[in-house]
């Protein structure tokens, strides 16, 4: 198995969101319409209360460390952390508009947090984890910074199958470039995806209670064109794939997608399937 070079996924990482964060921030108003059940779950699952200290890890633009924080209330406090400086400028800028005041966001790698021990009640952390490029060592810091009884809740996207939102571009781009199966330790999109993998993780480094359950949902779009247009601006794991591709390959692509969303219309809306992946999981 090629040697997985830790340093340059991150840099990777680092400039790929970096590069798409006006775009979260043009879209944002879609993300929460189409994803905000996940916040919810995380929320519910890591039995957040008021006053608590909760850390989000990789928290983007704001989920779900800004829902956290209105949850803890003023006497609790919210971290997220997250690689991509420019993402958490978005983050701070809501943070702000919602008059939320008890939420910091800091840059931070994931893998090497500088947070003292038994600090937290509660992690959370949405759509992060699968881009790390050790998954274990990130957990055994989460399981050290977590207070004795606090709770770890985690969103990762499960498999490509259950996931047209993500698959459809996929399928479309293999059939202009090969796209070689990834390396089952290679960080991406669906590298937690299947069942027990990020659970096993957590029960090795022994946390308990562990619970690992497939969510489906839909996301709704008033139409292909918006699908398309949200995808190819926010999507950094699919804008260096589409960058391969010649200026009429890219147009016939984007029309397949387009047509390939257009078989998920009900009525006059796109409705397409998502399948998360939650794992919970405690301290002793
Ligand atoms: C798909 S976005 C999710 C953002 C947010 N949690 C959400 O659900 O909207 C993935 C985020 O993980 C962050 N990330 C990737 N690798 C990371 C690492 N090693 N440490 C911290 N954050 C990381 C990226 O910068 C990016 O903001």
């Amino acid at each position: 198995m090629p040697q997985i070079d830790a340093n340059q996924i991150i840099e990777t990482q680092r400039q790929d969101w970096n590069r798409v964060a006006p775009a979260w921030e043009k879209w944002d108003q879609l993300l929460e319409r189409n994803l905000a059940f996940v916040n919810y779950r995380l929320i519910g699952d890591a039995r957040l209360r008021f006053g608590q200290n909760v850390l989000d890890i990789g928290c983007g633009t704001g989920y779900p460390a800004l829902l956290a924080a209105q949850v803890v209330g003023s006497t609790g406090k919210v971290l997220g952390l997250d690689l991509a400086e420019e993402m958490l400028v978005v983050a701070r800028r809501k943070a702000h508009s919602l008059g939320v005041a008890n939420v910091t966001f800091q840059t931070a790698d994931a893998t090497t947090l500088q947070v003292a021990t038994d600090s937290y009640d509660a992690v959370i952390s949405r759509f992060c984890l699968m881009f790390l490029p050790d998954i274990h060592k990130a957990m055994n810091e989460i399981a050290r910074l977590l207070k004795p009884k606090g709770y770890f809740a985690a969103a990762v996207w499960s498999s490509a199958d259950k996931n047209p939102f993500l698959r459809i571009p996929m399928d479309v781009l293999k059939r202009f470039i090969a796209l070689p199966p990834p390396e089952p330790e290679q960080p991406g999109l669906f590298r937690l995806a299947k069942p027990g993998e990020l659970a096993g993780i957590a029960e090795r480094i022994g946390l308990q209670d562990i619970t690992d359950e497939e969510v489906r949902g839909e996301a709704p779009f008033e139409s292909a064109d918006e699908y398309l247009a949200s995808l190819m601006d926010m999507a950094a794991p699919l804008q260096s794939l589409f960058n391969k591709l010649s200026s009429s390959q890219r147009d016939e692509a984007q029309s397949e997608i387009k047509r390939a969303a257009d078989g998920y219309r009900r009525g006059n809306k796109i409705f397409l399937p998502i399948a998360v992946r939650i794992v919970v999981a405690r301290k002793p």
